[in-house]
């Protein structure tokens, strides 16, 4: 592994000057993926509508309040006029999830397939291809059904930290399912749809050994299915969350192992056994609760099971040894807690909008100079291609009171902009193979929660959902074409 790149130690605020000069003028590859993004549960509502059982984010949000996400952005009536929308942007990628109960109800093998959660998709999918653009989908993005949860829903959501979307995938009954689920997906779509996701960012829903080993099998089983059974022609993979750990102090050794058994604790856990065919990370192995081993014919058949690593950059930790005394130490060198032992250290980097708040005060928005260095980290480590899965800039409340017509988002701008010329920068600089970047999201929606963290291109009006483009979008959109040749 390569020991991350030392945090300047004052004043990390503003890129340097030379930001936007002559070294910024790289061109994309002309095979980088460039499209946008969002999900089932976050766009759709219709939540109990046209034959869906319930998922887990229908009856709670991860935050406490009861969920209210059975409207949302109306997507699953008004898809067509939304990737009009991105069409006309001049996007090329659209990249979306599938609400497992649309398609089974009942979640598990052998229940009834939702011959209109069938047909939804299978439109969907078509009419993206016919405005020119290419679909991705994301199997599961946190809408567990919540069949998996019978008995035990009150018990998951008390547990704390990492917990709160937890449960669901330690159920005995998952892997079968999710491998059911995702081979009825493959069998209808696969034809169309050109890169897939398993899972979305599945160590927020496994704090334990067994779920680990219920995620990492059941992808496994369906990327096999996909390339061995039904030939997939294209590319299969899982995403993970932004956690990017670097060292509170770059100098000190010991901050620097908690730095490294941070990243590999998020990464390794799943790409050492599905990329590289090699067992678990100790920092994995000597902290996960219910630890199942996996064998050497697992392995075996689990390496190269995915053809590219994603990951959703938002954010870099910055971390150091326990005890330390800052706030979240105490609870994150609690030997029970898999983040043990390291510790979150507490910084913001808000000043100028660069690096903005959030509701866990365990992050800081990721500076795209950690990004280059994170991006050299998995392709070092990995050696497949680098998906960024998901990018995005929040602005909590962003108007809020009256959606208008523009919202002129500068800072967004910036942050899209400054982010993709890291990204150029680390292809031609410094070799890294990139596969592409979806911005998150096409517009804004339901944060599991409320509606106020606006991570959108577009606004969208809560009483008639009307959407409306910000600056921040066509900005987006020039970058990539006044660099891209296939644009
Ligand atoms: C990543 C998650 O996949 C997505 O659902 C969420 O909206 C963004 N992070 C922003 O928090």
């Amino acid at each position: 592994t390569v020991a991350p790149t030392p945090l300047p130690s004052s004043e990390l605020v503003l890129p340097p000057k030379d930001y936007f000069g002559p070294k910024d003028c790289y061109n994309f590859p002309s095979d980088f993926i460039f499209g946008v993004a969002g999900s089932a549960s976050q766009i759709e509502g219709a939540a109990a509508m046209e034959g869906k059982g319930p998922n887990l984010l229908d009856i709670f949000s991860p935050f406490g309040k009861r969920s209210d996400n059975y409207v949302t952005n109306e997507n699953y009536y008004l898809y067509k006029q939304d990737i009009e929308r991105l069409a006309s942007m001049g996007v090329k990628y659209y990249s979306f999830s599938v609400s497992w109960t649309r398609i089974l109800p009942f979640a598990l093998p052998g229940t009834p397939v939702n011959k209109a959660g069938i047909d939804h998709y299978n439109d969907l999918i078509n009419f993206v291809i016919s405005k020119g653009m290419i679909p991705t989908v994301t199997m599961i993005h946190f809408d567990t059904p919540l069949q998996f949860f019978a008995g035990n829903l009150t018990a998951r959501y008390k547990r704390a930290g990492l917990g709160f979307f937890n449960g669901g995938y330690q159920n005995a009954t998952f892997e079968d399912a999710m491998v059911n689920y995702g081979k009825i997906l493959l069998t209808h779509y696969a034809d169309r749809v050109p890169v897939w996701f398993t899972f979305n960012e599945p160590f927020l829903f496994s704090d334990n050994g067994h779920s680990v080993n219920s995620v990492i099998k059941a992808h496994g089983r369906l990327a096999h299915f996909y390339k061995d059974t039904i030939k997939g022609t294209g590319k299969i993979g899982l995403k993970l969350h932004d956690n990017f750990g670097i060292p509170l102090n770059p100098a000190n050794s010991s901050d620097v192992a908690a730095a490294n058994h941070f990243n590999t604790l998020h990464l390794n856990t799943f790409w050492n056994p599905l990329v590289l065919g090699i067992d678990y990370p100790d920092s994995f192995k000597k902290t996960a609760h219910d630890y199942v081993p996996l064998t050497k014919s697992d392995l075996e058949y689990l390496k190269n099971t995915c053809d590219f690593v994603a990951v959703d950059p938002y954010t870099i930790t910055v971390v150091s040894a326990p005890p330390q005394g800052i706030d979240d130490c105490a609870k994150k060198s609690d030997p029970n807690s898999p983040y043990y032992p390291y510790c979150v250290t507490q910084q913001e980097y808000n000043k100028f909008g660069w690096n903005i708040g959030y509701r866990s005060q365990s992050y800081v928005y990721i500076t795209p100079e950690y990004l280059r260095t994170y991006l050299n980290y998995l392709w070092n480590t990995f050696r497949k291609p680098v998906l960024i899965s998901e990018f995005g800039f929040p602005v909590f409340g962003e108007a809020l009171k009256e959606p208008r017509d523009q919202v002129f988002d500068t800072p967004r701008s910036l942050y899209y902009q400054s982010f993709l010329s890291e990204t150029l920068k680390a292809i031609w600089e410094d070799g890294v193979h990139m596969m592409g970047a979806l911005a998150w999201s096409f517009a804004d929606n339901w944060e599991f929660g409320d509606y106020d963290q606006r991570f959108g291109l577009q606004t969208v009006d809560r009483d008639t959902q009307k959407r409306s483009f910000k600056k921040s979008f066509f900005d987006l959109v020039s970058f990539v074409r006044d660099r891209h040749p296939n644009y």
